[in-house]
């Protein structure tokens, strides 16, 4: 049985696609069957980031009720990694019901090892859906004290709402001089620190390419964190991630 993540953020714009897409092929690339999900509906943009943009089936149109979830998945470019993409344009988006998203992404846990949920920033209702798609959750922040605390409300909400909440992962570090620290950081977020990733250019070259870090540059520093942030999340056992509860 496979593990359910959900990619979850106080704020918008912390790296949570970027965490989605790179995450997902480095458990690839570890030899697990991936299948990433772009369930933020209405500003969808994990295929572009994979290097997917001609899909004819999407989420919203299973959410839409003309599809099945089987004929929205794909194989990717990437080893052992599988994209269910979304539309970007607002005639799929009206007609597709978010409050369906649990539903058709939770059964994916018997067809994959990892299942990683990209879900929209904060806790409004299209963010709840996503995230509760998912068993577990990964939070992703910046260095601010503002993005921390967002981050850190979310993480309890999620919490309460019975998700097992892994950790955080402090992305784009060392931009700025006035960085919060990991450690306080940590103690800031009362959950545990799964990753550092770099202020690093290779990621956003890489977006540019339709291609994630951990494939277009894997020796840069960003791409080395996510794969350390991967093996992170691979040692946490199904077993301990739900005791964290
Ligand atoms: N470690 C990093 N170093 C440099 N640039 C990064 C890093 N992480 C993310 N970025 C860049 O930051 C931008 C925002 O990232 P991303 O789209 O992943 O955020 P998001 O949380 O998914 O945003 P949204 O809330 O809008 O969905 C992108 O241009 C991405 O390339
Ligand atoms: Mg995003």
């Amino acid at each position: 049985m496979g593990r359910l993540i959900s990619i979850a953020s106080g704020k918008g714009g912390t790296g949570k696609t970027t965490t989605t897409a790179n995450l997902s092929i480095a458990l690839g690339k570890m030899g697990y069957r991936v299948c990433a999900v772009d369930a933020d509906l209405t500003m969808a943009n994990l295929s572009l980031v994979m290097g997917i943009d001609d899909a004819s089936t999407t989420i919203h149109d299973v959410l839409a009720g003309n599809a099945t979830i089987e004929e929205a998945i794909y194989a990717t470019r990437y080893k052992n990694v599988h994209l269910i993409p979304a539309s970007i344009d607002w005639e799929h988006v009206i007609r597709a019901d978010p409050r369906k998203l649990p539903g058709i992404i939770k059964p994916l846990k018997e067809e994959f090892d990892f299942v990683i949920i990209d879900s929209p920033a904060g806790l409004q209702m299209d963010a709840m859906n996503a995230t509760m798609s998912g068993e577990e959750v990964v939070l992703v922040t910046n260095p601010e004290i503002s993005c921390i605390t967002d981050t850190m409300k979310v993480g309890i909400v999620l919490k309460k709402a019975g998700l097992a909440v892994l950790g955080f992962v402090l992305n784009r570090y060392g931009r700025s001089d006035t960085d919060i620290p990991p450690d306080v950081a940590e103690e800031v977020m009362e959950v545990p620190l799964l990753a550092v990733i770099p202020e690093d250019p290779a990621v956003r070259e890489a977006t540019l390419e339709g291609m994630p870090v951990v494939e277009y540059k894997p020796k840069s520093d960003g791409a080395k964190a996510f794969m350390e942030l991967a093996e992170r999340i691979t040692r946490i056992a199904g077993f301990k991630s739900r005791v964290m509860r």
